[in-house]
């Protein structure tokens, strides 16, 4: 169905609630498996906010994308813990290996790369999540594994 016919809808489903704005991105982004450019000034229309208030809430929130994600979604932690057990050289690898960047999603649609702030598994830190399954102890090797699956 059309974007706007249909944003519409799950906006006017939800206006009246008490701060909709995060459960009407929520359901956007269920249903479309992002949130669409053209949805934003339908959003900001009806609950009154201009454009670029719904535009920084959507960036605020590091979960919600702006285009459709990849067959595979690989999320690198971004917190301390993993940080301090060189996540940053990690995710460099990764992005090298990918050619893309955080919030990219590779030409070829094989994988989009997101960061994340803490998988609750800091004691096997640094951790990713691959498509919902979550990865421990990360090194070199592993996360070309895990590129190499996604690349499969
Ligand atoms: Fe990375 Fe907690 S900081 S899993």
């Amino acid at each position: 169905r059309d974007i706007g016919i249909r944003t519409l809808d799950i906006v006017s489903e939800r206006k009246s609630l008490e701060g909709p704005l995060l459960p009407i991105l929520h359901e956007i982004q269920a249903e479309f498996g992002y949130v669409p450019q053209e949805a934003l000034p339908i959003i900001a229309r009806e609950l009154n906010l201009s454009r670029a208030e719904v535009h920084g809430v959507v960036t605020f929130y590091h979960d919600y994308r702006d285009h459709p994600a990849g067959r595979h979604v690989l999320k690198l932690c971004r917190a301390e813990a993993c940080q301090s057990m060189g996540g940053d050289q990690l995710a460099e690898r990764v992005k090298t290996l990918l050619g893309i960047d955080f919030h990219q999603t590779t030409l070829d649609g094989a994988v989009t790369l997101e960061p994340v702030y803490c998988l609750g598994l800091c004691s096997a830190a640094p951790a990713a999540m691959l498509d919902g399954e979550v990865h421990g102890r990360l090194d070199a090797d592993a996360v070309d594994g895990l590129v190499a699956e996604v690349r499969a």
